[in-house]
């Protein structure tokens, strides 16, 4: 159910967000694109940043007068807002767990390159709220999953391999889409090894995934997923044109999270898949 604060609040239909990771590429797309429907309530950046305690307005990433803190303002600022939207790192992600399941208010994780161990503990310590753990919240990339998903469903004899581009700065590979993906269609057609290269003798393997990974100048996100058949193949592709695509998304399944009961949600839920 909707929370009562938000229909309450003195913009009626302003959701109070929190963004974490404010000063990152990603934490500036939000806050650009959250400009109706939302009000940043919070933002929070590392302990170390230098623009904590000046308002978003002073560092040009908003005309709001919301004061920058650092992570251990979560929970208070946090359980002020109706949702809370995380680009940060994964060993932060874990870190800040605890507060956020303090403040108890939707919250949407977009951080990649969690191990198992780390995402199995974020799940269980933010099992009390709506969560939304999503490597690409693009509202493409989803559609991207969906139809590999049904492709590999359907092209049993054939040979799927992912390729992922991204700018140079990004940290994990393969990206957390790409291995979404390669989880999405090794389940359905039944393979049990990943391979990132091939360089000298190297047969492709029947029950092999192939996802390769390329990292260079600005690319915010490219992946492309092929199939070869004996005879045909299909290549199904997604290009991020901005970042935007990511802070778009976001925003749409947060509106979507607040109105929800505590539990993991995706954004395959989201789009009603
Ligand atoms: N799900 C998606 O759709 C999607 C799309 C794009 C990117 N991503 C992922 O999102 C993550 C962030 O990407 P980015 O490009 O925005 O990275 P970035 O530019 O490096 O930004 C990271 C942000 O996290 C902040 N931070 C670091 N430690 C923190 C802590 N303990 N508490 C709070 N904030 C902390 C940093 O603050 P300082 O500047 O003070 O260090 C910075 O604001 C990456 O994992 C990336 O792969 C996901």
């Amino acid at each position: 159910m909707l929370k009562e604060s938000i229909m309450n609040d003195n913009n009626h239909s302003q959701i109070r967000l929190t963004i974490i990771g404010i000063t990152g590429r990603m934490g500036r797309a939000v806050a650009m694109q959250a400009r109706s429907s939302f009000t940043i309530t919070g933002a929070i950046a590392s302990d170390s940043s230098r623009y904590i305690g000046k308002t978003l307005s002073e560092v040009g990433i908003s005309p709001l007068q919301t004061v920058i803190e650092g992570p251990e303002a979560i929970r208070d600022v946090a359980s002020r807002s109706d949702a809370v939207i995380s680009f940060t790192n994964p060993e932060a992600e874990v870190k800040n767990a605890k507060k956020l399941s303090e403040a108890g208010v939707a919250t949407l994780i977009g951080t990649t390159g969690f191990n198992e161990e780390q995402r199995a503990l974020l799940i269980k310590t933010l099992s009390n709220l709506p969560l939304l753990i999503s490597p690409n919240f693009s509202l493409g990339a989803t559609a991207l999953l969906v139809l590999s998903r049904a492709s590999a469903s359907m092209l049993t004899d054939f040979d799927f391999s992912i390729v992922e581009m991204h700018h140079s700065a990004k940290k994990d590979s393969p990206s957390g889409t790409a291995r979404q993906i390669a989880e999405a269609v090794m389940e359905k057609r039944g393979y049990n090894s990943i391979i990132n290269g091939r360089s000298g003798i190297s047969l492709r393997k029947q029950e092999e995934m192939e996802v390769l990974s390329v990292r260079g100048g600005g690319n915010p996100g490219l992946h492309t997923v092929i199939a070869n058949g004996q005879y045909e193949y299909i290549r199904l592709e997604h290009q991020v044109l901005s970042r935007d695509a990511f802070a778009a998304g976001a925003l749409h399944a947060a509106k979507w999270l607040v109105k929800k009961e505590p539990g993991v949600y995706s954004m395959e839920d989201v789009l009603g898949f």
